[in-house]
């Protein structure tokens, strides 16, 4: 690419029809990407990364060498400077972030922020290898060890389908959703500041239990039983059944049958609440409330909880008030 080009990225945000609390254990994951996202367009040449945003009073500028991204103010900037850390291009750039994504309600601002940068950075690969570089930038802009679905989510969308992703293989497989079903968000406007060390914390939970069961893909129900420490246990039961519900949502959905996907959604939720331990008192509410909102046919808490959104499917005629998203196309830059 020639100095001073105008490079353009684009990046959707992602909402998670189903399976939570599973991609950093192996397992099974299906969002979406969605018609939000953010844009970032810069000028390439410069000596380091010199991004304004529409949003954010102070400005990203990150020097090409930066060591610590997560030492970097304003807080936004550490997700660019997180993405500069991994790629290390060898020219700067500066430009603009624009985003049309509600930061931190749980779709995945900062995943398509990350993606949105490297793409205009000038990353080159294949979607899956932008997803992981996007998603180290994540860990060490944030400290927090998320699993690959935000990122993979947001390079590889699908217009009109959602994405079963399997993060053993990291195979991903568009499963169309019916255009007689709408996917709605609500947001719960809880703040999501203790998921941080919450999230990691139910990663090396489960990271225990593989331990004693070995992956928890490959074991059953009844090998869950045996685990004896009982927050253990609880915690492998969730993803064991949740990569179920992850699997047989993705036939209902091909299949049509958006009720019975529904009631999946509805055991999904009670799992994160009961088992994984990640809801609050006001998601319990709201996914209490879309339950009983005629032509709903099922909700759950999406993403990593502690606050955030909950997301439904419902009949298009239902009177049920949140974000009617859809299912969108990936990255794109040009
Ligand atoms: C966050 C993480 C994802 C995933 C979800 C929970 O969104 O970034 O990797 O673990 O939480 O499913």
């Amino acid at each position: 690419m020639s100095a001073m080009a105008t490079v353009r990225a684009h990046a959707p945000g992602r909402v998670n029809l189903i399976g939570d609390h599973t991609d950093y254990t192996g397992g099974l994951v299906l969002p979406m990407a969605i018609e939000w996202g953010t844009t970032v367009e810069v000028e390439r040449g410069a000596d380091r990364v010199e991004l304004r945003s529409s949003a954010k009073q102070q400005p990203a500028l990150i020097d090409l060498d930066v060591a610590d991204p997560a030492a970097v103010e304003p807080a936004w900037a550490r997700y660019v400077a997180g993405v500069v850390a991994v790629l290390r291009p060898r020219t700067g750039a500066t430009g603009t972030v624009q985003t049309t994504l509600p930061v931190g309600a749980g779709l995945s601002s900062s995943a398509s922020l990350e993606v949105a940068v490297a793409l205009a950075l000038g990353f080159e690969g294949t979607e899956l290898e932008l997803a992981l570089a996007c998603q180290e930038a994540e860990h060490l802009a944030s400290g927090v060890p998320c699993g690959i679905m935000d990122q993979l989510a947001s390079a590889a969308g699908v217009e009109g389908s959602a994405l079963l992703i399997d993060c053993t293989s990291l195979v991903v497989t568009p499963v169309p959703v019916p255009d007689a079903v709408e996917v709605v968000v609500v947001d719960s406007g809880v703040s999501r500041t203790l998921a941080g060390s919450a999230y990691a914390e139910r990663r090396a939970e489960c990271e225990a239990a593989a331990q004693l069961l070995g992956p928890l893909r490959e074991a059953s129900l009844a090998d869950v039983e045996s685990l004896e420490d009982h927050v253990l246990r609880r915690r492998a039961r969730h993803v064991v059944s949740e990569n179920g519900r992850v699997l047989g949502f993705a036939e209902l959905l091909a299949a049509g049958d958006v009720a019975a996907a529904g009631a999946l959604m509805a055991a999904s939720h009670a799992s994160l609440r009961d088992d994984m331990e990640v809801s609050t008192p006001a998601l319990d509410r709201l996914v209490g409330e879309l339950s009983t909102t005629p032509g709903v046919y099922g909700a759950r808490l999406t993403g990593a909880g502690f606050g955030g959104c909950v997301v439904a499917l419902a009949d298009p005629s239902s009177p049920v008030r949140g974000w009617r998203l859809h299912p969108s196309g990936g990255a794109t830059v040009g």
